[in-house]
Formats: structure tokens, C-alpha cells, sequence
């Protein structure tokens, strides 16, 4: 996704107290950072930020990070936090964002973190065969995301795109995870706990059903 760049957004990371700079500092000690023991979720690729910023707040019970490789995009999601929780008159206590390329997630996750949920929401698809590397359900991602995620734990992911839905079931069930939950269409399926992104919203307004699947880690 092409993004303008913005001079504001620099600055206002630098100073944000919720915005880890140096996240690579952080690898094996993600769990202490919230000064509680609560479970920890993370979203990759967060993009602006729609769905942790509605996310976290309702759930001050479990900790939050949302990495996304894009400066740009951590501005406007750091944003909406803001905003939303300002909207519920709550504090900023329960989530952490920062950048990062998730194809190097190993460097600042390690197994002595402990991640309850993944969510990955509308990566790109990498259609091209030389390219589908690059997907973050990649059996090469998902190797690496097993190092951290719990046993139990969950990868809860969505898309539009047909053909990285279909390889990525297979990818999960290359990768040691049982697919608890599938449906093609998202948002006839009576799926109850979903709440949309950006790319979510602009896909079903083209009339193009979401498909999720929740992975568990055997
Ligand atoms: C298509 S957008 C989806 C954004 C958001 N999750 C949504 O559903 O609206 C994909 C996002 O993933 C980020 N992204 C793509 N490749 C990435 C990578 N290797 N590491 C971290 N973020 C990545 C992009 O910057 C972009 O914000």
C-alpha cells in the first residue's frame, strides 16, 4: 500500500510513550512490559490501526502489541489509539506498537516471550510464485511464529484473496497448527467477536466475502 509520507509522524513516535523505538531491546521480555501477567496478543501488519484501537480497549484484561513495517502507518494507527481511548475515558495501559519487518519477526520475538494470540489481517497476497515467500502465512513465518506462540495458542487470520486463503490453510496444517474454525464468508457466518479493519471494510463494500480462519498451535 502506496502512503504519503508525513512529517508529523517521526516526532510524534519519538515522543509517544506507548511507541517502542527499539524493539529488537525487548526480545525475551515482552511479557514484563505491561507490569502485569495478563495474556499477550499481537497483530501483524496493523496498517492505521482500525482494529487494535477498537480492540484493546474493550479488553483491558489482555495485553496488546501491533507492529507494522511502515513508520507512516504506526503514525496513523498511534492516532486512533489515542482517540479511542480518549472516546472510552480510559488510560493507555494495556497496548504497545512498533516497527518492525515481520520476515525478521525472530529478532525481536524469542522463545522466552509468551504470545497467546496472532492476529494477521489482509497481508498482501504475493500472488507471484517467486513472491509467495513473502507471505506472512508462509510456512517460513509460521516456523518462526511457532517459537513464540504458546502451545494452544491461536493465529487468527483474514483475507479477500482466494488463492493465499486456500495455500495458507495448507500452510498451517504443514506447519503443526489444526484449523479450529473456517468459513469463506465472514460476515454471514455468525462469527460473533469480529471486528473489521480498513482493508476489511473497503473489501465487502466491493462485494468481495472475508475469509478467517482460527489455527491453533499443536
Ligand atoms: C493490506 S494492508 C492491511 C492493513 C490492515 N491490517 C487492514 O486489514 O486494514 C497490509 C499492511 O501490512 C504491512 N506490511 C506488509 N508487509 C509487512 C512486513 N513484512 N512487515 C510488517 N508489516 C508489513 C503494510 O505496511 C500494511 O500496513
Amino acid at each position: 500500500m502506496r502512503i504519503r509520507r508525513k512529517p508529523w509522524v517521526r516526532p510524534e513516535l519519538e515522543a509517544c510513550p506507548f511507541c517502542i523505538k527499539k524493539p529488537f531491546e525487548n526480545k525475551n521480555k515482552w511479557n514484563g512490559m505491561f507490569g502485569n501477567s495478563n495474556p499477550l496478543h499481537i497483530e501483524l501488519g496493523c496498517g492505521k490501526g482500525g482494529f487494535i484501537s477498537k480492540l484493546a480497549p474493550l479488553h483491558p484484561e489482555i495485553n496488546y502489541i501491533a507492529v507494522d513495517i511502515k513508520s507512516e502507518m504506526l503514525g496513523l494507527a498511534k492516532r486512533k489509539i489515542e482517540k479511542e481511548y480518549a472516546d472510552a475515558g480510559l488510560e493507555i495501559k494495556n497496548v504497545l506498537i512498533f516497527a518492525q519487518n515481520i520476515e525478521m519477526i525472530d529478532e525481536v520475538f524469542g522463545e522466552n516471550d509468551v504470545i497467546d494470540r496472532i492476529y494477521i489481517n489482509f497481508c498482501n497476497p504475493w500472488p507471484r510464485k517467486k513472491h509467495k515467500k513473502h507471505r506472512l502465512t508462509h510456512p517460513r513465518q509460521l516456523q518462526k511464529y511457532r517459537t513464540f506462540l504458546k502451545d494452544g495458542g491461536e493465529i487468527r487470520f483474514k483475507t479477500d484473496d482466494d488463492g493465499l486463503f486456500e495455500d495458507s490453510i495448507a500452510y498451517f496444517e504443514e506447519c503443526g497448527f489444526e484449523i479450529k474454525y473456517l468459513t469463506k464468508d465472514l460476515h454471514s457466518s455468525g462469527f460473533e467477536e469480529n471486528i473489521p479493519t480498513e482493508h476489511e471494510n473497503m473489501f465487502s463494500e466491493m462485494g468481495i466475502p472475508i475469509k478467517f480462519l482460527i489455527a491453533v498451535k499443536k
